[in-house]
Order: C-alpha cells, then structure tokens, then sequence
C-alpha cells in the first residue's frame, strides 16, 4: 500500500483527477475541498461538489456519483466511502490504512519527510523577523508575543522544508541615544551599573529625557550628543557599544529560557549606510518626493495614504524606521536570497507596514527586480482581566524576566503537589520546563489576532488546554515505556503487532493521521492555535484509549499494537510541542 503523509490533500487531489477522468464539464474548475469532518460522518468530508455542480445547473447527488465512481484504485483501496446529503462524499479510512499509515509514520524524519514532500514553501528561502526589541531597554510582557509566535513559526516553516533565516531586527538606533549619553556622562552609578548594565542604561534614560524636558539647555546638550554619534564621535560610539551590548546581553537570557537562537541581529543601526541608495532609487522611480523638507511616499489609489505620507527620511535628514525597514528588505532580498519575509509584530503596527508591503512591490518592479513576499503576522494584546494591557500595580510594564521567574515558580508549587516525591532538583528542572512552556503555551494555543487575558492560574495548570496537561501526557507515555522497559517505537516493542480493532485504538489512529492536517493549518496560515488545538485533543483521545483499553496485557500481539499507538502519540506530542518550541520531559 503506498502510503502518503496528508491524506486529505490526496484525497483533493484523487478528487480532481477523478473529475477529469469522468468527464466533468470545466473539470480543472473543480475544487473538492476536502477537510477532516465530524467523526460520526467520516474521517474526511468533499464539500466542493455542492457549489460546483450547482453553478452549471447540474445535480450535485449525481455529480458526487459520478466522481466516485471513478475513483483510483488507491483511493479504493484505503477508504470506505459514501455519497450524503445533498451531495457531499464522506470518506472513512479503513483499519489497515490506518495501521499502515502508522507504520510508514514512525520517526520525526518520516513526519518531515511527509510534511515537506507537498509544502509550498519546501525549497523556498524565508527571513523571518522577530522580538526585534529595542536596546536600552529591558524586555516587558509586551515582547512576549513576537518572541514566543515567531518562533514557533520559524520552527514550523522548517518542517515544511524551508530555509529559515531568524533575524532579530533590533531597535538599536534612534534619537534616545543622544538623552542616554547625556545622562551616562553626568550621572551614572558605577554599582549600579556592574549590578544589570541595562537597568542602569534604562534608568540613565529616564533621568535624561526628564532633565531634557526640564531644561531646554539640556534638551540642546542631548541633542548634540547624538549628532556626534551620528557623526562617529569614538567616545560616544563606544557608549552606545555598551549599550547594546548589554541589550543584547540581557535579551540573550531570555531567549536561552525560550529555546531561541537567531541566525541574525542586525538591527537599525546595520543599514546606516544602505539609506542613501533607498533616497535615490525611489526619487529615480518617481515614488518618492519631497514634501517640507522630508522625503515621502504617497499611495494614491489607497482610500489613506493617498494622502497620509509614508515618510522615509525626515526633514532633519535623519533615516527612520521606514528607511531602515526598505533597506532591510533589500539586503534580505540580495544577501539572504529570501523568497518572502514575515514580520512578527504588534497590529498597531499596521500602517507602517501596509505601506510599506504598497512601496517595495512598485519600486522592485521599477529597479526590475523580483519583489519578495511581504507578510504582517500581527498579534494581539496581553491584558489583565479587565482588558487592559498587562501592568505592575504601580502601572509599570511586567519585566519578562520577573514573568518568567514567577512562572517558574508557580510551576514548582504545581510539581510538589503532583510529584512531592521527586527530589527537590528534579521538581526545579522539571517547574523551569513546565513554567516557560506554560507562558509560551498559553500565548500560542490563542489565535494570535485577539488580546488576550493573562491568568496565571488557567496558564499553570493540569487541566485545560495548557502546557502542563499536554507535558503530563507526555510524561506518563513515557513511564509506561519505562515501566516494561521497553523504548518507545522500538522495533521489538512493535513487532508481531496485530491489526488494529476496538472503537478507543481506532479512534486514536484517526486522531494520529490527522497530524499534517493540523500543521498544514498552522503552517500556511501562520496561526499555531491549530496545532495547539490538535494536540490537546489528541491528549484527550490518548486519554479516552488509556482508559478503555489496557496496555501491558499478556496477549503479544494485542500488547504490541497498543504500545505501537502509544509510541505514535508520544512522536506526534514530542514532534508537535517542539514545533511549538516547547522542552518536553521524560518524567514528571
Ligand atoms: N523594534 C520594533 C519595536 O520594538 C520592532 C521591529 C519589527 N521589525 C521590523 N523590521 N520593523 O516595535
């Protein structure tokens, strides 16, 4: 039996070839649109049919006869199938295609393999661009997002078979500089400063910009700093060199909590002298003009930025965002070869963005150049239960790094009271996976457009759908292995299984084939809430089959097919939770 990963996607496709083989009328027109249906129905439902013969007056009923009736032999072979209602086509994987589908599926590299082998992105270069935090400042709440989302779809793009390239766009450049070197010149804390370097440069900030305020001859004295870092005054080179060092330095240890590694931090300040070329070719291109001594693009066949400018570099001369973000795009282009970019980003964002996805694809085409595939993957808020975003009491933002120590510990107070018996050192390894994971999780699992309500108590927590109940799940495949001291997908543990039977060993097997399904969702639409939900109902299958059926019977062969469904639900969690970039655990 020839075994293929996405079986839905076979299905679509056996559907379409089934058109042309009965000679559908306007036969390529048709689109199955086959997708996993309610399980009392079937396994996978073709919906297409409906619209399609309707549209040309033809009977949907008679149409959905037709194509099955010509169906290949594979398709035959590997599904029950009924035509229903109206005129849909309900298909139901037979025992031994699922079996088989389970034995082709038995590694990490098997589920890649499947997962790469139809991808669009497969082969395909893409940058993609998040946490970007601004230095001189420690990360809050408000970065979470961008971190823990881009990751995730970092990881799930190389699934797929793309070439990732993880670039940390970091704010390094600006006009706070100037404030900043005012105030390290005037009032730095040496101990303070060998204490966290970045709390004290986040202090020296506040100090400035309120002395600056105060004072215009402040104002003025901040302001000539930074024309003399702009001008590579050495000195205060070497202050803002501090400065991002110590950034950077602070950031990196919340990414080693988060299991991030960039491939490349080239912030703001890289693409200082890429702004010129940008000035030139979209003045060259008639797309950008001066207006009160900036340089602007308008948009005129959009509804706002016909009118609203995008402004590319100041009346002051100074670069910007937007020159520096054209100049990113270019280098992407040119140095990485990308095939298209994601921006992982606030949604307040927007505009910026919008115009600026308006200005590359009409200056590329200007410079004939190919335009890469601009994509805004925008999130929503973090906020406290009122709906506002999330603060301290005092109304500060939430240092990720205190988040994260907190979670850690509410995750240890949840292991002593599930594993009091564990030493206490294995509890503290165990509360830092479970902690982090709990705060990406609970982050993940939502769709990433809406705000979402911070609540330590859902997030750390063994029922839901949370990190702590799909580790769990994880944990105790594990132990059951362990426990007959047995490797989970050995082949010994497996041999001699027989065929799959009863409705629990059955029902998990079609949860298990539902895999690429669930990351085909979240890949292409850039929403890992869909595998997050998967998941957590397979957990819940796992369960439902734990419960029903007992796994070390004396039976060989019986015993083997079920510790064959464990060890594919442990591969798909393990698999599913990294993709997700969360650490999983042997024990618990
Ligand atoms: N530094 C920006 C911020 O903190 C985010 C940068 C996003 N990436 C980009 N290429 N503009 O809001």
């Amino acid at each position: 039996m020839h075994v293929v990963f996405n079986l839905a996607a076979s299905l679509d496709a056996a559907l379409q070839q089934a058109a042309v083989a009965c000679g559908l009328p306007e036969a390529s027109a048709f689109a199955p649109e086959v997708r996993t249906a309610d399980p009392r129905h079937g396994d996978y439902q073709a919906n297409g049919v409906l619209g399609f013969a309707k549209a040309r007056k033809l009977n949907p009923r008679t149409v959905a006869t037709q194509l099955v009736a010509v169906l290949s032999p594979a398709v035959c072979e590997s599904f029950d199938f009924t035509v229903a209602g109206p005129g849909f086509i309900n298909f139901t994987l037979r025992p031994a295609a699922l079996r088989a589908w389970l034995d082709a599926h038995s590694s990490r590299d098997a589920l890649a393999r499947g997962g790469s082998a139809a991808a669009p992105v497969a082969g395909q270069t893409w940058v993609v661009d998040y946490s970007s935090p601004n230095t001189a400042k420690q990360m809050h709440v408000g970065h979470l997002r961008s971190a823990v989302i881009g990751e995730a779809l970092a990881r799930l793009l190389a699934f797929s078979g793309a070439r990732v390239i993880r670039d940390n766009h970091i704010g390094d450049w600006g006009t706070q500089f100037g404030k900043i070197i005012w105030a390290y010149r005037r009032h730095l804390e040496e101990a303070a400063f060998a204490r966290d370097p970045l709390e004290e440069f986040e202090r020296l900030y506040k100090v400035g910009h309120a002395a600056a305020e105060a004072d215009p001859a402040v104002l003025k004295e901040a302001q000539q700093e930074l024309v003399k870092l702009q001008a590579g005054d050495p000195d205060n080179l070497a202050i803002w060199k501090k400065i991002g060092d110590s950034s950077l330095s602070a950031f990196q240890q919340i990414y080693d909590q988060l299991g991030i590694r960039f491939d490349h931090t080239l912030g703001e300040s890289f693409y200082n002298d890429k702004v010129a070329q940008i000035y030139r070719e979209l003045t060259d291109a008639g797309l950008a003009t001066e207006s009160q001594g900036a340089l602007v693009v308008f948009h005129p066949e959009h509804p706002r930025f016909a009118t609203q400018p995008f402004i590319i570099r100041k009346s002051d001369g100074a670069a910007n965002y937007a020159s520096t973000d054209l100049a990113t795009v270019l280098y992407r282009v040119g140095h990485f070869h990308a095939t298209g970019v994601l921006y992982v980003v606030d949604s307040r964002q927007r505009d910026h963005f919008d115009q600026l996805f308006l200005t590359v694809p009409k200056w590329f085409a200007h410079t004939g150049r190919t335009a890469p595939e601009l994509k805004l993957v925008e999130f929503g808020t973090v906020t406290d239960a009122a709906g506002k975003p999330l603060k301290t009491k005092s109304g500060d933002n939430i240092k990720l790094k205190e988040l994260l120590a907190e979670a850690e510990a509410r995750a240890f107070a949840l292991v002593g009271e599930r594993s009091a018996e564990l030493p206490e050192a294995e509890r503290h390894a165990i509360a830092a996976v479970v902690g982090v994971g709990s705060v990406q999780y609970a982050d993940l699992a939502q769709n990433r457009s809406s705000d979402y309500i911070f609540a330590w108590d859902k997030m750390i927590s063994l029922d839901g759908n949370t990190a702590a109940y799909l580790l769990y799940a994880v944990a105790r495949i594990h132990s059951i292995f362990r426990k007959l001291g047995l490797t989970p997908g050995g082949n010994a543990t497996e041999a001699g299984a027989s065929g799959l039977e009863t409705p629990a060993e059955l029902a998990l097997a079609r949860q298990l084939v539902k895999f690429p399904d669930a990351l085909q969702a979240a890949t292409t639409q850039l929403r890992p809430h869909f595998l997050c939900l998967y998941l957590y109902e397979l957990a819940g299958t796992f369960s439902a089959f734990y419960n029903a059926d007992k796994v070390a019977v004396d039976d060989a062969p019986v015993r083997a097919r079920r510790l064959l469904l464990c060890a594919r639900t442990l591969l798909i969690l393990e698999t599913g939770l990294d993709l997700l970039g969360l650490k999983t655990l042997q024990r618990m």
